[in-house]
């Protein structure tokens, strides 16, 4: 049977936490994976105003990086995957929280979820992942689940921003030079332009509140069925907010040197002189962290470690 699918792909890539923190984030150690969670976690809090009386949905939740820090902070919070692996190790990790939900998926659909039973929903570093009309179908299902006026932020690549183009050209780059005989990954990175990442979002039946492209992440919060007045007031509360979870310019020049770490372009030298540059500011301890990691994990390529 071929294996060229979601889930045969993604559950392959997982056997324990170890492999599974490598494989949703290039985490290579729980510390790691929990600094990152929180990074991303007060994004979600913020861009969605999670509270204690929300029911909140990720979709593609992978280990629960992101889910371990944040289900505290509402009063439910489901996560959804097409790899049983992932979720094994997410339900270990979240083993001492009661208001946690898991649902492996059986197909490209939320299925398992009710209609209009969910307050916000939200999806990190998966629509990357999908084919188009996936990407599509699922931004459908988080319609249907959600309740009216009910919100959602999404993500994936810009292929707009410089740097997004440049994580695109090394993947078409892989594929010059890969065998031909075989059909694409189905796993691999997919990018969308500004506009045409819109576009989904608004054909699923979604008003966007707020759409952002200035970094190598296009990053979408929307809303489902909302007055004129609550779609003012979401505005306003995402234009008073919005410089604590859309990424900034430095974040992205970050991205880009780990990027060129990753590709061997460049040496973890250069990275970690930047790193070194910003101070402690938060976004260089973070990188500073996953360097370290990453470097570690390499020393017959790169020496060893220099902080
Ligand atoms: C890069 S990981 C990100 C995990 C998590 N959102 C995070 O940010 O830590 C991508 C996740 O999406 C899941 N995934 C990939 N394709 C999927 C699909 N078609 N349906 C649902 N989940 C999928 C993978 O199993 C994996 O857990």
């Amino acid at each position: 049977m071929d294996r060229n699918n979601y889930k045969d792909k993604w559950n392959d890539r997982v056997s324990s936490l170890k492999s599974g923190a490598i494989a949703v984030d290039g985490s290579t150690d729980e510390e790691t994976l929990l600094s990152n969670g929180q990074w991303t976690s007060d994004q979600m809090q913020i861009a969605l105003n999670i509270n204690k009386d929300d029911t909140v949905l990720e979709m593609g939740c992978g280990v629960a990086r992101i889910g371990k820090l944040l289900a505290p902070h509402c009063k439910k919070w489901i996560g959804v995957d097409i790899s049983e692996n992932m979720l094994n190790v997410a339900k270990e990790r979240l083993g001492d929280l009661d208001n946690v939900e898991f649902h492996d998926l059986k197909r490209n659909d939320l299925a398992c979820i009710p209609d209009n039973s969910v307050d916000k929903a939200y999806s990190v570093a998966v629509f990357c992942h999908l084919d188009k009309e996936d990407l599509f179908n699922y931004l459908r299902e988080m319609y249907r689940i959600l309740k009216p006026g009910g919100t959602i932020y999404v993500e994936t690549w810009n292929l707009a921003h410089d740097i997004g183009w440049k994580r695109w050209q090394y993947e078409a780059d892989n594929w010059f030079i890969a065998d031909h005989s075989q059909r694409k990954d189905v796993t691999r990175n997919q990018f969308c332009s500004p506009d045409e990442f819109d576009l989904y979002v608004k054909k699923s039946g979604f008003d966007i509140l707020g759409s952002y492209s200035d970094s190598v992440w296009n990053q979408i919060v929307a809303v489902k069925e909302a007055t004129d007045d609550s779609k003012q007031s979401h505005i306003d509360y995402l234009v008073k907010h919005e410089s604590d979870f859309v990424y900034s310019a430095t974040f992205s020049k970050l991205f880009e040197y780990a990027m060129d770490v990753t590709y061997n372009a460049i040496h973890p030298k250069e990275m970690m002189t930047y790193i070194d540059s910003l101070g402690d500011v938060p976004v260089a301890v973070l990188y500073r962290r996953f360097l370290i990691g990453l470097w570690g994990n390499n020393v017959e390529l790169w020496g060893d470690v220099e902080q």
